[in-house]
């Protein structure tokens, strides 16, 4: 189904619990190591040029950012895990933020679970993947710039994916791309089935 998404703001940028929003819509988490394309997701989403902050440069995002899209739910931006040139104390202090928030969370619907579709999984995507499954939360591996990856190398990408992460046939990922779009419609189909659930 298309989304139109009439509606965009960033109604809240929080670092702890008091600043999340108080409206009690669902949230869609984006995660992933810092450079995947979280924010470019957000963008080809809500298909606008640059309304969540993208960079070159990892380490862009350092906050939980809330969108709320057509008054209707939020998607939440969050600081990337693994980038190196982050000091270990800023690090630390990101993931904590990022683990408060999934921990206790009710109004966390689903995990989108962002990984380099060109590069083999790395180990602190399984484990986040190992976290959010602990905690019982509905996962969706979005597996982004696919347009960068050549057709004679999909079939080893995706074994690499469906092995690092155990999947079975029924977890299904999705093949993205926020430059052609590829991927935009299943999200969207996720989000509303998500939307048209109980609780
Ligand atoms: P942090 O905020 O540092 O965690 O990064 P992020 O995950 O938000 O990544 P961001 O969206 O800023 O994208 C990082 C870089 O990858 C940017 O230069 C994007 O233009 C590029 N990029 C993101 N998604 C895609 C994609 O699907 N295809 C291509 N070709 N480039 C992409
Ligand atoms: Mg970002």
């Amino acid at each position: 189904m298309e989304m139109k998404v009439d509606n965009v703001e960033l109604t809240n940028i929080a670092v702890r619990q008091s600043q999340y929003p108080e409206d009690n819509k669902k949230e869609f988490l984006l995660v992933g190591r810092s450079n995947v394309g979280k924010s470019s997701f957000i963008n080809s989403i809500i298909a606008r040029k640059n309304y969540a902050r993208t960079s070159s440069k990892p380490g862009k995002t350092q906050t939980l950012n809330f969108y709320l899209i057509n008054n209707m739910f939020y998607l939440v931006d969050v600081p990337g895990y693994g980038y190196a040139a982050v000091n270990k104390t800023t690090q630390k202090k990101l993931g904590l933020m990022i683990e408060e928030y999934i921990k206790n969370r009710e109004n966390l619907t689903k995990v989108f679970l962002l990984i380099d579709y060109r590069h083999k999984p790395m180990e602190d995507d399984v484990i986040m993947y190992d976290f959010l499954k602990y905690y019982n939360l509905d996962i969706t591996i979005i597996a982004t710039k696919y347009d960068k990856v050549p057709n004679n190398q999909k079939q080893k990408q995706d074994k690499l994916i469906k092995d690092a992460f155990k999947l079975s046939e029924e977890d299904s990922f999705i093949h993205f791309s926020s430059l052609t779009k590829k991927g935009r419609e299943e999200v969207y189909n996720l989000i509303n089935d998500s939307l048209n659930t109980e609780n």
